[in-house]
């Protein structure tokens, strides 16, 4: 029996087949080859995959196929042609200009809740920063570098 869902990834919508509640993730991943969005621990405890649904970081490793119907779905590979673009390209640079990333195993997921931050606040102070990376892991220790480039990042565009 086929399970179909469409859902907008990316500014484009697309007819999945895949039971109700595989993973968003594994949707991404295996079927669209969208590999920007990484499995880290799989329980909501990382956010190695946080994607943007309608414009809000969620965990896609935990958000079941059947939640995102019809929603709006932004991964790394499309946030700099999206409608954020101009904030993810500013957020791109100052990654550059502080050399955040290390490994760059949890940077795309750092990155889609970077962009959901500074689309609400053009001038987040540290404990807002703080608050909108709460649950995402760096193993490599990137915290301040983060937070450095987002206030870079946010100034660049006021
Ligand atoms: S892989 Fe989803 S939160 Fe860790
Ligand atoms: S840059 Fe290596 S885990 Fe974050």
């Amino acid at each position: 029996m086929q399970n179909r869902t469409t859902i907008r990834v990316n500014g484009r919508d697309i007819n999945v087949d895949a039971v109700p509640d595989t993973p968003l993730l594994w949707v991404l991943r295996e079927q669209l080859a969208l590999t920007g969005t990484k499995f880290g621990c799989g329980a909501s405890q990382c956010g190695a995959c946080t994607v943007l649904v309608n414009g809000e970081p969620v965990r896609s490793c935990v958000t079941p196929l059947a939640a995102v119907a019809a929603q709006s779905v932004q991964t790394i590979e499309g946030v700099q042609t999206g409608a954020d673009a101009r904030i993810a390209r500013a957020l791109h640079a100052a990654w550059v200009a502080h050399g955040v990333p290390q490994c760059g195993y949890c940077q795309s997921g750092m990155l889609m809740s970077a962009v959901a931050l500074l689309t609400g606040n053009s001038n987040p102070t540290d404990a807002e920063i703080d608050a909108a990376f709460t649950g995402h892991i760096c193993r490599c220790g990137s915290y301040q570098r983060l937070r450095a480039a987002v206030h870079t990042a946010a100034r660049e565009l006021r």
